[in-house]
């Protein structure tokens, strides 16, 4: 298992500044479909869901491609990293190494990424919420990957 937790040179109130270049919340949502597509996950499927988790309202988005590990995972819950390139002609649509901060921090102040890959597991956050109850002056986040080795001393133990 490996854990670790990002620490950012931005203030936490960078997360809701990035996310205001999103006037409209759709568009937030367009940046989390145009990454499930890009030619790195290169997702069939894409879906989304409102459910309640412990009296909140949240939106789920899930897809079936290509997983994070935790170097990806990293750059995903960072800023400015994107090295896509174009496969069989798919030219990505992702550039910048923002939508998915901007997009996410426009429609909830909180979000968690569960993915799953061939090296295993792997949970990282970006939460508003969790950086202002403990009173952080910069973004930290909190990521946590169990590998499949690990993964089967794991499920045995527990
Ligand atoms: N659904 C996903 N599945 C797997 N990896 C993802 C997913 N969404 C994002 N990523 C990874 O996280 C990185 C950061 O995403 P983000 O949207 O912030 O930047 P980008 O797509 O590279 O550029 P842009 O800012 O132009 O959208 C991506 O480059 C990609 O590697
Ligand atoms: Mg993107």
């Amino acid at each position: 298992i490996q854990t670790n937790c990002l620490l950012l040179q931005l203030a936490p109130k960078y997360l809701h500044t990035n996310s205001t270049s999103h006037t409209w919340p759709f568009g937030a949502i367009a940046e989390l479909i145009d990454n499930a597509y890009d030619p790195d996950v290169s997702a069939k499927q894409f879906w989304i869901n409102k459910t309640m988790i412990k009296e909140k309202l949240c939106l789920t988005f899930m897809d079936n491609g290509n997983g994070l590990d935790h170097e990806t995972m990293h750059k995903m819950l960072s800023f400015g990293y994107s090295d896509k390139t174009a496969k069989k002609g798919h030219v990505p649509i992702g550039m910048y190494g923002n939508g998915f901060k901007s997009g996410s921090m426009r429609l909830g102040k909180d979000a968690i990424v569960f993915s799953k890959s061939e090296s295993g597991m792997c949970i990282g956050m970006l939460s508003q919420t969790y950086l202002e109850l403990i009173g952080a002056d910069q973004i930290q986040v909190p990521i946590v990957c169990i590998t499949e080795r690990n993964l089967s001393s794991y499920i045995l133990f527990n």
